[in-house]
């Protein structure tokens, strides 16, 4: 079995409001982009790593990221594209139709993965083709009309906050995101905004995606205050 990851930091970040983009931004001594590279390095199920950020950060990746701290698992920097899904295509297209068995597809931006979710992830593609990482909704959700107004509730125990790993067979990932970008410009005007992996798969691979329990520490650092919860997760695990 063979498994790649691609960790994506091509991101401008902002709603960071920061001049450094946020995967670079010192956290606990080091660039936030280490802590899931550090976790996709060590675990035993990751065969290789494509590291995926912008044109002008390729040569800052190499040198001051995979170079200085050792990521010998990066087979390449490569560079990401103007949304989340162009990034995840040129990592994709670079890596090749039958590059693996299996993808992780991760944000850079989540620093508190665990190798329990990437086994998490994979036990579940043992029987499924796609899955992706979340946990329930601790709030209430609404969904709003344009106008700002209630439309609907859905029932709590059935509304999910995604995260990221989002794991898929290879070839459907592949497929899936090559009917994509053929058919982009159908999709934007149909104003269709994608802004996961499995909306990929729901549009155009043919799978069900199965959800899988990550954990309420597996933050996206999204806007400031994130980067506070995060130097207090840091401590919470002794990183
Ligand atoms: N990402 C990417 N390429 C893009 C956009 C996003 O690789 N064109 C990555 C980000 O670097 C991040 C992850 O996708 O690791 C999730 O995206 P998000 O949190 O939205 O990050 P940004 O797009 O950088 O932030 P913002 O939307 O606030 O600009
Ligand atoms: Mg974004």
């Amino acid at each position: 079995m063979s498994v790649t990851a691609i960790v994506l930091a091509a991101g401008k970040g902002k709603r960071m409001h920061t001049d450094v983009a946020k995967q670079f931004l010192p956290l606990g001594g080091k660039p936030l982009i280490c802590y899931s590279l550090d976790v996709f390095e060590k675990s035993k199920y990751v065969d290789e790593i494509y590291l995926v950020t912008g044109e002008d950060a390729i040569e800052y990746c190499r040198n001051e990221i995979v170079g200085k701290y050792g990521y010998g698992k990066v087979t390449d920097v490569i560079a990401g594209g103007k949304e989340r899904y162009h990034s995840v295509w040129n990592a994709l297209a670079a890596a090749g139709p039958h590059s693996a068995d299996y993808v992780l597809i991760h944000d850079g931006a989540r620093p508190f993965v665990t190798e329990e979710i990437i086994s998490g992830n994979l036990e579940v593609l043992k029987t499924e083709k796609a899955c992706v990482t979340g946990m329930p909704s601790k709030d209430t959700v609404k969904i709003s009309s344009e106008e700002g107004y209630v439309t609907d509730t859905p029932k709590r125990a059935n509304v999910w906050n995604i995260q990221t790993p989002q794991s898929f067979e290879y070839s459907l990932i592949y497929e899936a995101y090559r009917k994509l970008i053929v058919s982009e410009k159908e999709v934007l005007a149909k104003g269709i905004q994608v802004t996961d992996d499995a909306m990929v798969v729901e549009n155009f691979g043919n799978s069900k995606v199965k959800l899988v329990e990550g954990s309420y520490e597996n933050i996206k650092i999204t806007t400031p205050e994130d980067l506070d919860i995060a130097e207090i997760l840091l401590k919470r695990r002794g990183l």
